[in-house]
């Protein structure tokens, strides 16, 4: 059968096939450390769980608004203002099925045939296609490790064209670990205003940060408007750890609202419902409670591999602070590098070429979603597999 064009367009995860070696290994009975992982190790939190439990017990399985459950909007709204002491009006608040659909929709009430969309290198692998489904083409700003991989208004100007239509980018970032300091992010949005283009931030790691407190873009904007075109991505996944209930949100300018409404409805009809109303139990102190004692052990992690990589011999270029990743300098080229690491030291790492075009192949992703035992026996194999003694 023939393919469609975009069809043909679409890249696979390279790191799926490394994962898939990783199982095949599992299966022989080797004991394989998982470094690759983008989602909590945590299980979701117990409140939620019960609250999704309830949801079905109640029977609230039917469709929702395509926009989502006005009481679910309205929970972010308040989350908005009691956390980030940010006004997001409920209304311009829309659910989604996760930042995956958020971005999807972003992009296609955004983006027309033959725009450019600038994304930072290295980035989210997945961007450059919501970019390409739009019909845009993806063109990609190399960021620096001295500013720890994010870019600067004056990197963005630099690929400007008048085809430029807006700007993606994430912070804190995947596969860097790293956020946009409030200077830069200030400088960001004020450039592309000045050029009308739109931003979309996407902040699905927001809560998941360890030396600073968490920050969003709007406490910098504002709620966006027709003067401030910005949408605002995040998610259920991370922080809240419910990657497969596929729940997120976005925040977007008033004007956007009828055409996201009209996407949500053709592509998805409406967001998860069960998992809209367990969403509810979030935004309790309770689960709070859960989730700020999970972001303290991610800490714990982040300290202690930001200790020990080096130690082992893996060299860092940029300081981690936020998500669950560390990107850092494979040894020799990362793809290699990653698949002789895992056949003989059985430690699953993800070389850089997913998320990166210009370095990939320098660089590589360690996940710290694992157990800090789990961590300190990868890190005892990585000493050894680095030193060439095993
Ligand atoms: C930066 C970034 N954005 C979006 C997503 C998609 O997340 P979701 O599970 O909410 O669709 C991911 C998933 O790993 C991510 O890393």
């Amino acid at each position: 059968m023939k393919q469609s064009d975009l069809g043909k367009l679409i890249q696979p995860f390279h790191v799926m096939e490394l994962v898939k070696q990783a199982d095949a290994l599992e299966v022989q009975g080797k004991p394989v450390i998982h470094l690759s992982i983008g989602e909590p190790d945590f299980p979701m939190p117990e409140t939620v769980q019960i609250a999704l439990t309830k949801a079905v017990a109640d029977n609230k399985t039917r469709y929702t608004p395509a926009l989502g459950l006005p009481e679910l909007r309205e929970a972010i709204s308040n989350y908005y203002m009691t956390t980030f002491k940010v006004r997001v009006p409920a209304t311009q608040i829309v659910v989604t099925s996760g930042a995956s659909a958020a971005l999807m929709y972003a992009c296609l009430a955004l983006i027309n045939p033959g725009q450019e969309v600038l994304l930072t290198d290295p980035g989210y692998p997945c961007n450059k296609t919501f970019v390409q489904m739009a019909g845009g083409n993806p063109c990609f700003v190399q960021t620096q490790e001295c500013q720890n991989f994010q870019p600067s208004w004056a990197d963005l100007s630099n690929h400007w064209t008048n085809r430029t239509a807006g700007v993606l980018l994430a912070s804190p970032n995947n596969p860097t670990g790293t956020q946009l300091t409030t200077t830069a992010m200030k400088e960001i949005v004020g450039g592309i205003q000045t050029q009308g283009a739109f931003a979309i931030v996407d902040e699905i790691y927001q809560s998941l940060c360890y030396d600073l407190p968490a920050q969003s873009v709007l406490q910098v904007t504002g709620a966006p408007s027709e003067q401030m075109p910005l949408v605002v991505i995040n998610s259920f996944s991370k922080y809240f750890g419910m990657t497969g209930l596929r729940l997120g949100w976005m925040v977007v300018p008033e004007s956007l609202l009828p055409v996201i409404e009209r996407f949500a409805q053709n592509l998805s009809i409406c967001p998860n419902t069960p998992a809209q109303w367990a969403a509810l139990a979030c935004f309790t102190q309770e689960t709070l409670a859960i989730c700020e004692e999970r972001r303290q052990i991610f800490k714990a992690r982040r300290n202690f591999m930001v200790e020990a990589l080096p130690k082992a011999g893996i060299e860092l270029h940029s300081t981690p602070d936020s998500a669950f990743y560390i990107y850092a300098k494979a040894p020799f080229d990362s793809d290699a590098y990653c698949r002789e690491l895992l056949e003989k030291a059985w430690v699953c790492a993800v070389p850089g070429k997913d998320f990166s075009q210009h370095r990939g192949h320098e660089m590589m992703r360690f996940s710290y979603a694992n157990s800090m035992e789990s961590l300190d026996e990868a890190i005892q194999r990585l000493r050894q597999f680095n030193n060439g003694t095993c």
